[in-house]
């Protein structure tokens, strides 16, 4: 099959809804073998079953490193080595710093975070006998700016953004292109709840659609050749209008 990511296999995590899972199908349409991830197995295997033959399902809780060993081995053996790596998986969490949670920020970052150094590190060996690739973290919009009651969501979107120049850094001699990907609100089970006043300070005033990261993803994945150590932004606009009122 042809397509820009013919050959391709691409192991993308936090694929059994939302974001994830339109990466994955966005990838499968361009010719990849995608390995859909997610700590969720029935839900990666439903994404997966819906794509077809291009995609195989793989329970991964990202926190876990033996885990994350375990699904490459078992991702290079159905579709050989990682040449496209997206550690997309992540949680939203409320609370404010006064409350002093420390346990609800530990999960946070264990989960958006700690993931993205563990995906990376046990996925380079794979992704340099595939003779180099692209690795997405996915950031967001909260990896720029802050926002209130969210102080460990918005510290590991900047984490990640921090993480992937470095390894963009590191891995660039292996011919690894590392970069962070920042949507704004994206409709998502995630997001779903959002009321329409999001959107008021957007140029583009609606909510995104998870097919347009998808393509974005393909994009990065693909086509931004000379791009590593880069933030790619997909916002309606948000973050001009932020500047403006702030
Ligand atoms: N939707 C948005 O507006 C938006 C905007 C910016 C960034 N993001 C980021 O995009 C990513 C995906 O967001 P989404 O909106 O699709 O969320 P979502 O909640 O709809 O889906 C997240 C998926 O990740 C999985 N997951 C959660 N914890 C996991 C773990 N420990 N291991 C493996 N899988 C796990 C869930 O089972 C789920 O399938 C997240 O990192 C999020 O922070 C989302």
């Amino acid at each position: 099959m042809g397509g820009r990511l013919a050959g391709k296999t691409c192991l993308v995590t936090g694929a059994g809804q939302g974001l994830g899972a339109a990466i994955a199908r966005a990838f499968a349409a361009e010719g990849g073998r995608v390995a859909v991830c997610d700590i969720d197995g029935d839900k990666a295997a439903a994404v997966a079953t819906a794509i077809g033959e291009a995609a195989s399902a793989y329970e991964l809780d990202v926190r876990d490193e033996a885990a994350w060993a375990a699904v490459v081995v078992a991702v290079e053996a159905w579709g050989g080595a990682v040449g496209v790596l997206v550690n997309n998986a992540g949680i939203d969490a409320e609370g404010l710093i006064e409350d002093g949670d420390v346990a609800l920020w530990r999960r946070v970052v264990d989960t958006n975070l700690t993931s993205v150094f563990i995906g990376m590190s046990v996925c380079v060996e794979s992704m340099r006998r595939a003779g180099g690739g692209a690795i997405i973290n996915m950031s967001s919009v909260a990896g720029l700016v802050g926002f209130p009651t969210r102080a460990a969501y918005v510290a590991c979107k900047w984490g990640v953004r921090g993480l992937t120049k470095t390894a963009a850094l590191e891995l660039g001699r292996y011919g690894i292109r590392v970069n962070s990907l920042h949507p704004g609100p994206i409709r998502t089970p995630m997001t779903e709840h959002y009321p329409p006043e999001t959107f008021r300070d957007q140029a583009i005033d609606r909510f995104g659609e998870a097919e347009e990261i998808g393509r974005m993803a393909v994009f990065i994945a693909a086509e931004a050749t000379y791009s590593t150590a880069s933030e790619f932004i997909a916002d309606g606009g948000v973050m001009a209008g932020r500047a403006m009122h702030d």
